[in-house]
């Protein structure tokens, strides 16, 4: 049973908010955007964040508030009380087995998050130690400094797996929700100033149009897996993260607004950042793709940034990069929580021992994606080096079914009576309404599109 309940409800807004916001919106949203044509992406992913995102956060949150506990404790508690087929799941023990795979699934994520946190601190580094005149940077030059020095990766993965190990043992509460505070609304102030400079580039007329105008003949099936895939990973569907939020809110706490906000939040952040990133893109002549997009542009956009005979720019890029840095451990602290609190909850491990486990797979694993792209350059996994495959492996296979289990897990097997009182808050009859909606959404329409995403992962699999 956990203890806990967030101090304040600004607390946890913030927490859960600055747990979806993160290198989701900076560093993998402007890189999928690109690689699916601009709008044919965007504008599906406004919808699916609405239609499929929303209902699952609600979901997840509920699945945890009703059991306090971490996610696989909460579904075998949710087997053993099952409306639908008790006998045969208790047997099978399905809904653990989702559980599980929804630990795996955060202990992979955390892996390759981390090489990314890596690069995120490698720049900060740099930058500060430029502010102080130590060094000079230029970005693209410490993009292809970074790429070819795999050990650098192998340490600055360690550092970070380090210090969400030591954050997550000394208890979730108080590790983030001070630092968010002041850190949060900071944040989205740099990023909406930045978001100014670039919309004043040239281009910026042709990057709205890029990210806003859709030619719908270019979403393809495979676009849509993938719009299914960042919604999950955007949003922290899939790994029990909300779960184990939603199982430290106070009892009067409701679930509906604060989901609705979350994702109304999440989601225009990503706009906002496709604001900032495409101007840039689009003035350039060159420019890096993939996972290296967010840190080939950012450091361009720095250097936009000019003050009176003073690098101002690169003030801004360390204040920048500090908060993405904060932002990107809040959310691998949720990462390693939620597998750190299934050790505590059902094994009686004491936290920090827990920490210390999971905090060594992680790094076990984060080794092979740390390496990719020098030593394991040549490796490549369906075509791909290893840490796009660890990407797309995870976001676009793995979240989407777990995301599935839990939403027919709860859509099917928890009581109808118990939902109510979870989901309907009582200031805002509206949501009386609403219910029905929400349970025919993970019932019926969340199942059927994720099937559809994964129907079309198998089918591209056997096509190459
Ligand atoms: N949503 C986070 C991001 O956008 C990633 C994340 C996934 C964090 C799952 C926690 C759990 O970066």
């Amino acid at each position: 049973m956990r203890k806990t309940a967030w101090s304040t409800r600004y607390g946890y807004y913030l927490v859960i908010v600055a747990s979806a916001f993160s290198l989701g919106n900076l560093w993998r949203f402007p890189f999928v955007v690109e690689a699916n044509d601009g709008a044919s992406f965007v504008i599906p992913y406004i919808f699916s964040a609405l239609i499929l995102g929303l209902p699952l956060v609600i979901t997840e949150i509920i699945l945890g508030k009703a059991y306090k506990q971490s996610v696989i404790g909460a579904l075998d508690q949710l087997t053993r009380e099952s409306m639908l087929a008790p006998r045969l799941l208790k047997r099978t023990h399905l809904w653990v087995w989702i559980g599980r795979f929804a630990n795996y699934a955060s202990v992979l994520l955390l892996a390759y998050y981390a090489v990314i946190c890596g690069w995120v601190l490698y720049f900060l580094g740099m930058y500060a130690a430029s502010v102080f005149g130590v060094t000079e940077t230029e970005g693209p030059e410490l993009l292809n400094n970074l790429a070819t020095q795999g050990y650098t990766q192998v340490g600055l993965t360690f550092v970070h797996i380090l210090i969400t190990a030591v954050a997550v043992s000394k208890g979730l509460r108080e590790g983030i929700e001070k630092s968010l505070g002041w850190l949060m609304p900071l944040f989205f102030a740099l990023i909406i100033f930045l978001v100014i400079r670039s919309l004043m580039l040239p281009s910026a007329s042709d990057a709205i149009r890029y990210l806003f105008y859709p030619n719908f003949s270019d979403i393809s099936s495979g676009t849509l897996t993938q719009v299914i895939g960042h919604v999950c990973f955007t949003l922290s569907i899939g790994m029990g993260t909300i779960a184990v939020f939603g199982s430290s809110l106070r009892e009067d706490s409701r679930v509906t607004p604060v989901s609705f906000w979350m994702v109304v939040l999440d989601t225009a952040m990503s706009l906002c950042v496709g604001l900032l990133i495409f101007p840039l893109v689009f003035t350039l002549k060159t420019h890096a793709t993939g996972p290296s997009l967010m840190f080939d542009a950012l450091p361009r956009l720095f250097d936009q940034v000019q003050c009176e005979s003073f690098g101002c720019g690169k003030l801004i890029g360390v204040a920048f990069l500090l908060c993405l840095y904060i932002a990107a451990l809040a959310s691998s602290i949720g990462l390693l929580e939620a597998s750190v609190s299934n050790l505590v909850d059902r094994h009686k491990f004491t936290r920090p021992r827990a920490a210390r486990r999971m905090g060594f797979i992680a790094f076990g694993i984060a080794i092979l994606p740390a390496l990719s792209s020098s030593v394991l350059k040549d490796i490549k996994i369906l075509k791909m080096p290893i840490l796009t495959f660890f990407d797309t492996f995870v976001v676009n296979w793995i979240l989407p079914l777990v995301a599935l289990g839990i939403a027919l897990a709860v859509g099917y097997g928890m009581k109808t009576e118990q939902k109510k009182n979870l989901f309907i808050d009582p200031n805002q009859p509206e949501t009386i309404a609403l219910f029905g909606d929400w349970q025919f959404l993970i019932r019926w329409v969340v199942p059927l599109f994720i099937l559809f995403a994964v129907i079309v992962n198998v089918w591209g699999v056997f096509k190459n």
